[in-house]
């Protein structure tokens, strides 16, 4: 640790874990997306939101751009420190500190992993409704800086319902308590919801207070085999309405042969070219009856080919595997990720042109989707063939994005709908978001961090 700079940071913060070891570096400068070549100046580990506010003061004071670290399963890479900056990583910073009954909230620091907030949630007989694939490795703070998704939005929404107070450290060394775990607070604009989603531009988020649900009803889960894609959308119309859907999930057969490979077991005998998980409210015979009317309808109408419900909890666990398994299944590919969204209303029409277009400019290469269809959220994975060069493959990936993000404009959607615009989409953002919209954004960047110290080169230019 020779750099004369860190003299006066660890002066002002005596016990701050702070490493430049090489594999540290390696480990702490990426994320999912393996794009970039981590070149972090240190890793940062603080303990205390006091150690955070020092860090992000001796930032300010070096001009040392700051990257905001949490589990770094970020699949845009909003993680990556490949430029000189510091990883402030909040792995330390894990704890719950607060449960309170009257108003089900759970406090906690940022750094805590969301399985474990789950965890805490059911000890009180509650549960936090937000989940995916990485709950074990993502954190709060990570998910509330992206505004996760997951695969229960359809029921209870993003991150960003459920935040209830935020404790951050601005770009400007300020500490801010927003909302305060409060359920009305209509005194002016609402500063949480600018962090989150902000993908640490704005400031470390360092502790929040989660609002908590009841817990979830008993559930069923159900794979459909679809035998194409035009009638997705009514499958999903003819389930909620005759179900509480809990969850409503897509996959193509390519999907799940790459789950397969990774060891899965395969649900049907034949082979069908889409798949839906379905997870709905049951526990009396009347949803298991409503389930099935809804699958005779489908089937009836020629937009379902088979079907399976789980009987037991190890069996839904199985069908959820075959489309959780898909993202670490297609990760030893390098897949190139879009992950777009429209309104519901808008899906079959985006979908047809979608798919049309991605047919027509992609036949060189395997194209996989899945998604969170339900809500508007789809999956398209490009993957990459193993003989071509990445920066090739990337480029050619990018060009067609470009068309992409043309027919999400003209569908008045969005070219992230869960994963962040990170470096992966920073070029498409103005598809998504009006020059108004942007330089609006700017501008707030500018006020909370004033000197351009946080995530710089992320999400907007500034
Ligand atoms: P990181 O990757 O560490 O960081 C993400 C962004 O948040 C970065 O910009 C970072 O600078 C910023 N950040 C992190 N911590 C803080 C903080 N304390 N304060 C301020 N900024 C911070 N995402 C979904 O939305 N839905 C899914 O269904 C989903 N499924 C996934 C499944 C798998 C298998 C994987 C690998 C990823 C999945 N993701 C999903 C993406 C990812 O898990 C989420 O984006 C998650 O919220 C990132 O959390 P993290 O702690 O890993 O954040
Ligand atoms: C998912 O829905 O599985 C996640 O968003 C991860 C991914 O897109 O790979
Ligand atoms: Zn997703």
């Amino acid at each position: 640790m020779t750099d004369p700079r860190f003299d006066a940071l660890l002066a002002a913060a005596p016990g701050l874990r702070l490493t430049t070891e090489r594999s540290d570096l390696e480990h702490y400068g990426c994320d999912w997306t393996r794009r970039w070549t981590p070149a972090p100046l240190a890793i940062a580990l603080p303990a205390s939101i006091g150690e955070v506010q020092a860090l992000v003061r001796w930032a300010n004071e070096h001009d040392i751009a700051i990257v905001p670290s949490g589990g770094r399963t970020g699949l845009s890479g909003g993680a990556v420190a490949a430029n000189g900056e510091l990883v402030v990583s909040l792995e330390r910073m894990n704890r719950v500190l607060a449960f309170d009954p009257v108003d089900r909230s759970l406090t906690v620091q940022a750094g805590i992993a969301l399985q474990a907030v789950h965890d805490a949630a059911r000890e009180h007989g509650l549960q936090y409704p937000v989940d995916f694939g990485a709950r074990g490795s993502c954190t709060i703070g990570g998910n509330i800086a992206t505004n996760a998704g997951g695969i229960r939005v359809i029921r209870y929404g993003n991150t960003r319902e459920w935040i209830a107070g935020l404790t951050v450290v601005t770009g400007a060394g300020d500490l801010l308590e927003l909302n305060r775990g409060l359920l009305k607070n209509s005194s002016g604009y609402d500063l949480r919801h600018l962090l989150i989603g902000s993908e640490g531009t704005l400031g470390i988020v360092v502790e929040a207070t989660l609002r908590l649900a009841e817990p979830a009803p008993p559930t069923n889960v159900m794979l459909l085999a679809l035998p194409s894609f035009e009638g997705l959308m009514q499958v999903f119309a003819a389930f909620r309405e005759r179900l509480q859907l809990e969850a409503f999930e897509f996959f193509t057969d390519r999907a799940l042969r790459h789950v397969l490979a990774h060891g899965a077991q395969a649900p049907f005998d034949e082979v069908h070219p889409y798949y839906v998980v379905a997870e709905f409210a049951a526990g009396d015979g009347a949803h298991e009856a409503a389930a099935l009317a809804a699958f005779e309808h489908c089937l009836d109408a020629g937009l379902v080919s088979d079907g399976v419900i789980s009987q037991s909890d190890a069996q839904a666990a199985q069908l959820w595997r075959l489309r959780e398994g898909i993202t670490e299944s297609l990760a030893r590919h390098a897949p190139y990720k879009n992950d777009v969204s429209v309104r519901v209303s808008a899906m079959p029409a985006f979908l047809a042109e979608a798919q049309a277009l991605l047919a027509r400019e992609y036949p060189q290469f395997e194209v996989v989707w899945f998604g969170h269809i339900g809500d508007g959220n789809l999956h398209i994975n490009v993957l990459k063939p193993e003989a071509l060069e990445a920066a090739d493959f990337v480029g050619q990936c990018e060009s067609v994005t470009r068309l992409l993000a043309d027919t999400l404009a003209r569908h008045g959607g969005s070219i992230s709908a869960e994963h962040g615009i990170g470096l992966v989409k920073k070029a498409y953002l103005e598809g998504t978001r009006s020059g108004a919209e942007i330089a609006i954004m700017r501008g707030i960047a500018r006020v909370l961090d004033p000197n351009g110290i946080m995530n710089p080169g992320k999400l907007l230019d500034r």
